[in-house]
């Protein structure tokens, strides 16, 4: 007997336009139509999609699963993880910041304009700010950056101070300085080639926007040992902060448990999934990698 169709489930993903038959649903799968995809910089390239209004409803710190298109013919098993790195809800896009790495991003270099790129989500915990906080302090390196990025959509929307220090290998792979600061965020540029990404140097730079009164909370991706700097400066000086949290993932929506890492909780070590209990999460908790 054929199987009846349901309707309490589709079976295609959404297109910019398509009716959605389950919009109070926090997830969907979504058939994007790749606006352009350029290099930023020597390492990095930066997709633009239009995408169904229900996935706009992403917010900072999330992520979506992307179905990379094949480098080579051959197949790309499962989906890759992504932060949204904006959200412009105007002109109905999502845009991702991502480095070529393996042979998903390599397809996904690939894509052109007029493409389609099926990308599911938004998946996961991202950022919040806390009402009272006036001030907070971003600190990212690499492709973190790209993570961090949508809090200053989020703090501008929330009329919140940022000052983003960001840290890279040479001026040619500094990302997002112009993102952060189109938001009215201030930016502080640290270097490996000039050694000002040192840790004591960016140790100096939070001490004095503490005394500044600039830092109600830290915010940190892409690096543990600035992730371990924030958290010994938060734990002296009483500032609350979060971390976006990066591992390998499978199915990217809690039931595979590949993703699972440790964190400590009252002085008592717990497994928590990345992708769904996070991928944000409190820093004092973090256990470093
Ligand atoms: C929550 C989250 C958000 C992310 N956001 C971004 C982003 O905004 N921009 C970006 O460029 N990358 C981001 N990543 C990393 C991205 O998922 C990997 O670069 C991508 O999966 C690599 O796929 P690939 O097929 O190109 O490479 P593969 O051949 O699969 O792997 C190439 C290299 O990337 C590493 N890698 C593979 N999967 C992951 C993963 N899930 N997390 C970390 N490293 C991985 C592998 O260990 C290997 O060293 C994010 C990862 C997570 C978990
Ligand atoms: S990736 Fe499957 S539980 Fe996190």
């Amino acid at each position: 007997m054929p199987s009846a169709s349901s309707d309490k489930y589709t079976n295609s993903a959404l297109r910019p336009g398509d009716v959605d038959p389950y919009p109070q649903r926090v997830v969907g799968e979504f058939l994007g139509t790749v606006v352009s995809n350029h290099s930023v910089n020597e390492e990095y390239k930066h997709v633009v999609l239009k995408v169904h209004e229900h996935a706009l409803k992403a917010y900072a710190g999330q992520m979506f699963h992307l179905l990379c298109p094949s480098p080579d013919g051959a197949e790309v098993w499962m989906r890759r993880p992504m932060s949204v790195y904006r959200v412009d809800r105007e002109a109905g896009q999502v845009e991702f910041l991502y480095k070529t790495e393996g042979r998903g991003t390599r397809g996904m270099a690939m894509l052109d304009p007029a493409d389609d790129f099926n990308i599911a989500g938004p998946l996961g915990v991202g950022f919040k700010l806390q009402p009272s906080w006036k001030n907070i302090v971003v600190l990212g390196r690499g492709v973190g950056l790209a993570t961090l990025a949508p809090l200053s959509q989020l703090a501008a929307e929330q009329g919140v101070g940022v000052t983003a220090i960001l840290s890279a290998r040479h001026p040619g792979v500094v990302m997002s300085k112009e993102l952060f600061e189109g938001l009215g965020a201030r930016t502080i540029t640290v270097l490996d080639s000039d050694n000002s990404s040192a840790v004591e140097n960016v140790e100096k730079i939070l001490e004095d926007l503490i005394a500044q009164g600039r830092a109600d909370a830290f915010f940190t991706c892409g690096s543990s040992r600035l992730l371990k700097l924030m958290q010994r400066l938060g734990k002296k000086h009483n500032i609350p902060g979060q971390v976006a949290m990066e591992q390998i993932m499978v199915c990217g929506f809690g039931a595979c448990y590949v993703c699972m890492r440790t964190f400590e909780i009252d002085g008592k070590r717990v497994l928590k999934r990345v992708c769904r209990d996070g991928p944000v999460f409190n820093m004092q908790e973090a256990v470093g990698w």
